[in-house]
């Protein structure tokens, strides 16, 4: 059984004081939510004081990228991997869509950054997705099998065990426009089903594959009755601590 994971990625909102202020009220919201994993995601100058208000609470911390180099240097407002984890956080987004479209994020340095993650023991969310044009001119496999040939190159059995995935249709991303759960389900099949056909097949069935784009307290549940839908990565509607509750309380 795959535990589902429900995570918040606050992209670059909230000031330090909006975003304690958020994960206080969330708190008490999903104290009983004992059925999925919940994660969020502030911009990294709120993580180490968000990581200590939820000291012992069942919300994990992530930050939203991480540097390619793994050892302290000079690399001007680079944040490692172990200066993450030394913040109290576990996981980190790569290969966002905004970074890789406007931030020069290849497939190349989400694997190193993938990799610097699982060095520092921390869990990587690697986020594939293909835009309108590639879907719409039939090459949305293909885009999302070479993303995801690319971030996960030369990782081991035990490295994909560490690494949750996230497919995010760019076009569905704060467009209000959600893939429907069928058209997400069919999508998360054939990046399963690639995860199979790599050295990583005997975990294919157990890495977490979550969707992410304009998910809504409203359609959460239809996509979570997809067989493999694991999760959901929630941008604008994981904001606001009540929004973003309803969607983790989606039983
Ligand atoms: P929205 O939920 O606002 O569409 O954003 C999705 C996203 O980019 C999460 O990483």
């Amino acid at each position: 059984m795959r535990k589902p994971v429900i995570a918040g990625n606050w992209k670059m909102y909230k000031l330090l004081g909006e975003a304690i202020d958020t994960v206080m009220e969330l708190k008490p919201l999903i104290i009983n939510s004992t059925h999925c994993e919940v994660v969020v995601a502030p911009v990294f100058t709120a993580l180490k004081s968000v990581c200590s208000r939820l000291e012992g609470s069942n919300i994990k911390i992530a930050a939203q990228n991480c540097a390619t180099e793994q050892k302290q240097g000079a690399h001007t407002c680079e944040v490692s991997a172990e200066m993450i984890k030394d913040t109290g956080a576990s996981h980190v987004i790569i290969g966002h869509s905004e970074r890789r479209q406007f931030f020069s994020e290849t497939d190349e340095t989400v694997n190193l950054k993938t990799k610097a993650c699982l060095e520092s023991g921390l869990t990587a969310i690697v986020c594939v997705g293909e835009m309108l044009d590639q879907r719409e001119s039939g090459k949305a496999e293909t885009v999302v099998a070479t993303q995801l040939a690319g971030a996960l190159d030369s990782l081991t059995v035990s490295d994909m065990k560490r690494i949750i995935i996230a497919y995010e249709p760019v076009w569905a991303i704060g467009t209000g426009k959600t893939a429907t759960p069928e058209q997400a389900q069919e999508m998360h099949a054939f990046i399963r089903r690639i995860l199979s056909e790599k050295q990583e097949s005997e975990v294919a069935g157990t890495v977490r594959i979550l969707y992410g784009g304009s998910v809504k307290p409203e359609n959460i549940k239809d996509l979570m009755t997809q067989m493999d839908i694991d999760g959901a990565l929630v941008g604008g509607a994981s904001l606001e601590a009540k929004s973003f509750a309803e969607i983790v309380n989606y039983k």
